[in-house]
């Protein structure tokens, strides 16, 4: 493989199945815990009668645990390609600690991620909206162009997003593209927006400690 593809919360599977057909020379790792929805991929990918001598994509890899234990193990700049695409909200303040994109995860993510890869993240929440902008504001490792109000071309669409412009909620759509030389991996950068302001919030719960961020 060329690319490293990486997908967190493939959900039912639709947008990783597009990847993974949608160039040669990539590979896929795609992550989701819930398992109703890797059992929804599995279907898709293997025809009924066919269970016992399953043949899966060679270039796709499963990972069905936390994605957060995978990115930290990950070499550093070893990711071409990163997409969250309506992750899990969590839009109450007290769980704030609990989302994807957060400033004590965001060093991480760029440090897998290789200079010139790109970082794509949709959602339609509200509050998760206002909540990427201000985390993106903060950081210096991604150049962040302003979010589009409709899916950008050659984005697959998911079946969260159709589901959310049915209930006539409007998605936004990033583009982040990881700064830095081919090469450096170091990652001069820093997410200096204050991790004390954004991820403690008003009960000051420690993201560390009470199973935000393991
Ligand atoms: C709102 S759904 C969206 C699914 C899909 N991306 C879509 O747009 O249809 C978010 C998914 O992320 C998964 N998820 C949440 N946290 C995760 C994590 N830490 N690692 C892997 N998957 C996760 C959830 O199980 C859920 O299926």
């Amino acid at each position: 493989m060329e690319k490293l593809w990486l997908e967190v919360g493939f959900g039912a599977g639709e947008h990783a199945l597009a990847a993974i057909g949608s160039a040669s020379g990539i590979g896929l790792i795609a992550c989701e815990v819930f398992e109703n929805g890797v059992a929804s991929l599995l279907s898709a990918l293997v025809p009924a009668g066919k269970e016992e001598s399953p043949s899966l994509p060679g270039n796709l890899r499963l990972w069905t645990e936390d994605a957060r234990a995978l990115i930290r193990t990950l070499p550093a700049a070893s990711v071409d390609r990163l997409f969250l695409l309506f992750p899990d909200p969590w839009p109450k303040a007290r769980h704030a600690k609990r989302r994807f994109v957060h400033p004590l995860f965001v060093p991480e993510i760029a440090r897998i991620l290789a200079p010139g890869g790109e970082w794509r993240i949709a959602t339609d929440d509200p509050v998760l909206q206002a909540w990427v902008a201000e985390v993106l504001a903060g950081q210096d490792f991604f150049d962040v162009a302003p979010p589009a109000a409709e899916r950008p071309e050659g984005w697959a669409g998911t079946r969260y997003e159709a589901k959310a412009r049915a209930a006539g909620r409007r998605p936004l759509y990033w583009r982040l593209v990881r700064r830095g030389e081919s090469g450096d991996s170091s990652g001069a950068a820093s997410c200096n927006r204050g991790v004390a302001e954004l991820s403690a919030g008003p009960e000051n719960h420690s993201p560390l400690t009470d199973g935000g961020w393991p």
